[in-house]
């Protein structure tokens, strides 16, 4: 299992993205943000998507040296077309466009479709809290497949939601998950690991309770967090990221993914200052609370992430073999070298 360098890592996935035909903006924002979900301890949204990426560029499903497009725009709205591109460039655009709109109407809405896999969306709701805002991103994602509450079939995608507000620390407080009861890629880095999933993740083909990973890319589905709770947040996804962006619904979706990015400017609401103090007042109540039988402490959404950060900056990221070996294959193929790992 090798250790590598954040900052190695981010050159090396920059120069294989642009072997396989990355512009260089397009290597450098993806780059960086593959390897920013690893920093946080999100390996499934990490370097393991740089062989799936470079297959979808070999076969035509994601262009490269493409620019985001913005084919219509209000006041405090706008479409965005990707054009397939890669999803981060375009959900980036999005944030940021949906930021400018808030900062000088209050309020911006963006939408994107035609889009690629827009990785970790954890990323880009922290844009906007980072300048007093708050941000909301809802991601409808193509699959493979999600059970509606109580059914066999799998029309839905992992659909997650993200959102981030300010605190009076620089680290926002952000949540950042699927509607599914785990994204795919987390069970794709647990079956690379040989593990066996918790109960209530997946059903096989048959519609029947399993822990095989290898179930799902089978014919099998998994299931919504919260059971029907989870499952009416997915549908928001669905309205949001889908049917609002253009993009479809269910699993006649076009693209990857498809965005809704929201920023709220704070200041048109309350003083940012007052803002913060609740949340730092709220968070602070939380951090005190006893913990339960079974927990040692109450953390906050976010919490897991910066530990990480700050934890692998240090130590360099560990990718597991069988992940490192997929990425010998793609990067062999572009005589692109592989780092230099640290042990
Ligand atoms: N682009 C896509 O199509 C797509 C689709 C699905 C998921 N994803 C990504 O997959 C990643 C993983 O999703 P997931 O559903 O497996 O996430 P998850 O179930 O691991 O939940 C992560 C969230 O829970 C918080 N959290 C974890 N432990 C906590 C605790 N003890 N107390 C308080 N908060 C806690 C984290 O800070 C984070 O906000 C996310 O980054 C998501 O953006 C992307």
């Amino acid at each position: 299992m090798p250790s590598i360098d954040p900052s190695v890592l981010t050159k090396f996935t920059e120069d294989a993205l642009k072997a396989a035909g990355a512009s260089d903006d397009e290597a450098r924002t993806v780059a960086n943000h593959l390897v920013q979900a690893n920093l946080y301890g999100v390996d499934s949204h990490g370097v393991i998507r740089i062989p799936e990426y470079i297959d979808e560029v070999e076969h035509g499903r994601m262009k490269t040296k493409t620019s985001p497009k913005i084919v219509k725009e209000g006041k405090i709205t706008a479409v965005i077309d990707a054009q397939f591109g890669f999803g981060q460039v375009a959900a980036k655009m999005a944030m940021e466009l949906a930021m400018k709109k808030a900062k000088e109407h209050g309020i911006g809405g963006v939408t994107v479709h035609n889009c690629g896999h827009t990785g970790r969306i954890g990323a880009y709701p922290v844009m906007a809290a980072k300048e007093n805002m708050i941000g909301i991103v809802w991601v409808k994602g193509a699959g493979p497949g999600v059970s509606p509450y109580g059914g066999k079939a799998a029309p839905l995608g992992t659909s997650p939601f993200t959102w981030a507000v300010p605190t009076g620390s620089d680290e926002p407080m952000f949540a950042d998950y699927a509607t599914s009861v785990s994204s795919e890629g987390k069970i794709r880095v647990m079956m690379s690991k040989g593990m066996k999933l918790p109960p209530n993740w997946l059903l096989d083909k048959d519609g029947k309770p399993t822990d095989d990973p290898a179930a799902l890319y089978a014919g099998g589905s998994i299931l919504t967090f919260g059971a029907h709770k989870g499952y009416a947040l997915g549908l928001m996804v669905e309205a949001l990221g889908g049917a609002l962006s253009g993009g479809g619904v269910a699993d006649d979706f076009v693209g990857a993914n498809g965005v809704f990015a929201e920023a709220i400017n704070i200041e048109d609401f309350v003083p940012v200052s007052e803002f913060k103090a609740n949340i730092d007042r709220l968070i602070k109540k939380l951090r005190a609370s006893p913990p339960q039988e079974g927990f040692t402490e109450v953390m906050v959404p976010g919490d897991p992430e910066y530990r990480e950060e700050r934890k692998r900056s240090k130590d360099g990221i560990y990718v597991n073999d069988n992940i490192w070996s997929d990425i010998s294959k793609a990067a062999e193929k572009y005589h692109v070298a592989m780092p230099a790992t640290k042990h």
